[in-house]
């Protein structure tokens, strides 16, 4: 059986900055369901925050502004003392970034460049033109095969294997040779992405469902803060590309049917650059007035930036705009509509990205930290992957040093892989059987017309009824083929199980939460409710049903106030 000390499941940044903070000394393998480049890290554009300082109007900036905006940002709900860690490991972390390689932007002088990004009073945001996820993972890949990390590419992890509160391993479904197979580990960390393809409309990558998320509610350990969602407010129609943050903070405009700059009416100092959570809204609120372009879209104007600087600073998204839409935002402004981009919750883990179960850790998007809150800024996600990857990786190593093997373990895993074996085959021999694809569909039109930007108590309702409903027939799924090397019906029926507890676990979080906060907002309750809800929301599963319970948020020095921006 193969066997590791850590198993690092998930190849991009979280998982790359993970396996190199390991000990050396120790045996370290990344688990990737695709080649890592591929990972959806490489799609993020706009940058990583950091307070350096560069900027000349940004000139005093510190790691405590920095962890205000991101406190503030996030509704009050983040965990200060993690959001003050993750601000202040910034600045040493880009200089980390730099030594290892990442090409980031310069000002004239040499130093890195630095844009203004939403939700911040100060441009902190550093960056590689607008392809700055793509460097990163680049220079994170060739550092961990020069440290001589081992992969295990197109190996898709289907469980985590559990004794007696610990983590033994896990089992995988290798894409290439079609098997189901045990992997023992001492420690497992978990840096899986996020679960965008849940919903119809996502910035996401096809690859991101969640089954991370999902396996790791399945092996007994809560999802925490799930309802909160973030919608990119400027996502290219049709396609829902990203069109990066950047484009707003190198000076775009937002810019309805009546030729207006309509943020002046939602955020009137901040205006295209207020926090994630209110362009969005305002972006979605325009078009159901019908101030939007043919009940979609609005417009994001770049004209007046000028070709050099849209060349310069933003060619990964000009280009995206011409191949994908036909339109050059040197001449022609975008449109462009909110997505699906990112989940602030996930599985349930501690400052030290330890989760309650020995042995499992978890970080960047398929943990929550609770350093984002109710909200993440603009800028943080990058910044949260290569912080608390890190620490994942060092405590992970730390545990491993300090623990022993347990008893039985090898058949425990063995057992756990022939269980999984058994399913697939039970699928298999049916003659017929519901087909996971049209599930996929009604999964993701419930969650963006019931669960979305806009909620209430009657629709979230009728979701988890519409979920309960798929749950039954999600039991009679059956596959086609007989082999199963890189069967992409079978990995999606695999995958699907966890988008279907997630979808479960984000709506009934949504529905329990009566007030609005960040990216919830319930038309039933339109404001936040700090003496109720100042808390967090954990689901675990219990008996088979989701449970639901609350725990309080950390403050440290920054007391709860409105939001204004
Ligand atoms: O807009 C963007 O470039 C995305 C950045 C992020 O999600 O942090």
């Amino acid at each position: 059986m193969l066997s590791q000390d850590i198993l690092v499941v998930g190849g991009g940044l979280a998982g790359l900055a993970a396996a190199l903070a390991c000990d050396p000394q120790l045996k370290v393998a990344v688990i990737s369901k695709v080649h890592p480049l591929r990972s959806h890290s490489v799609a993020a554009q706009g940058g990583i925050n950091a307070a350096l300082g560069n900027n000349p109007e940004g000139r005093d900036d510190t790691w405590e502004g920095h962890a205000f905006d991101t406190i503030k940002g996030s509704d009050y709900l983040a965990d200060q003392d993690v959001a003050e860690l993750m601000c202040e490991k910034a600045i040493p972390a880009i200089y980390e970034l730099e030594y290892f390689g990442v090409p980031f932007s310069r000002f004239p002088g040499g130093v890195i460049a630095q844009r203004p990004f939403g939700g911040a009073g100060i441009p902190r945001t550093c960056y590689a033109a607008d392809r700055t996820g793509l460097v990163i993972l680049h220079t994170l890949y060739e550092q961990s095969l020069r440290r001589q990390v081992k992969f295990y590419n197109e190996w898709l992890v289907t469980k985590l294997v559990v004794k007696d509160g610990k983590c033994l391993g896990v089992v995988v479904f290798d894409l290439q040779k079609g098997e189901i197979m045990p992997v023992k580990a001492r420690a497992v960390i978990f840096a899986t992405g996020g679960y965008g393809r849940v919903y119809l409309r996502t910035t996401n990558a096809y690859i991101n469902h969640g089954s991370g998320i999902g396996i790791a509610y399945r092996a007994g350990v809560p999802l925490k803060d799930m309802e909160f969602v973030q919608f990119h407010p400027t996502s290219l129609y049709p396609s829902n590309i990203l069109i990066t943050e950047g484009a707003r903070g190198e000076g775009g405009y937002l810019v309805n049917n009546k030729g207006r700059r309509f943020m002046e009416d939602y955020a009137s100092s901040a205006m295209e650059l207020a926090p994630r959570d209110i362009v969005a809204r305002a972006i979605q609120t325009e078009i159901d007035r019908r101030n939007g372009f043919e009940n979609q879209y609005v417009h994001l104007d770049l004209r007046h930036l000028g070709e050099k600087k849209i060349k310069k600073r933003l060619p990964g998204i000009r280009e995206i705009s011409i191949n994908f839409s036909g339109l050059d935002p040197i001449d022609t402004p975008l449109p462009i509509q909110p997505a699906q981009h990112y989940s602030m919750g996930g599985i349930d883990v501690d400052i030290h990205c330890a989760s309650r179960m020995e042995g499992f850790y978890a970080a960047g998007e398929c943990a929550c930290v609770s350093t984002h809150g109710a909200n993440r800024l603009g800028g943080n996600s990058l910044l949260e992957t290569v912080v608390f990857g890190k620490i994942a990786g060092e405590e992970a190593a730390h545990w491993v040093k300090g623990s022993s093997g347990s008893k039985d373990e090898e058949k425990h895993l063995l057992d756990a892989a022939l269980e999984v074996k058994k399913k697939i085959e039970e699928r298999q021999k049916r003659e017929a059987g519901e087909k996971v694809h049209r599930l996929l569909n009604r999964l993701k039109l419930i969650m963006s017309e019931q669960v979305g930007l806009f909620r209430n108590n009657k629709d979230l309702g009728q979701a988890l009824e519409k979920i309960a409903e798929l749950r039954e027939d999600y039991q009679r799924v059956s596959i086609s083929g007989k082999c199963l090397r890189f069967s992409q019906e079978l990995v999606n029926i695999i995958e699907f199980e966890s988008m279907l507890d997630l979808a479960g676990v984000i709506t009934l979080g949504a529905l329990n939460r009566t007030e609005t906060r960040g990216s919830h907002y319930r038309l039933d309750f339109k404001e936040r409710n700090d003496k109720d809800w100042l808390k967090h929301t954990l689901v675990a599963l219990k008996d088979g049903k989701p449970q639901i319970s609350y725990k309080e948020v950390h403050i440290t020095k920054y007391e709860p106030k409105a939001r204004q921006y």
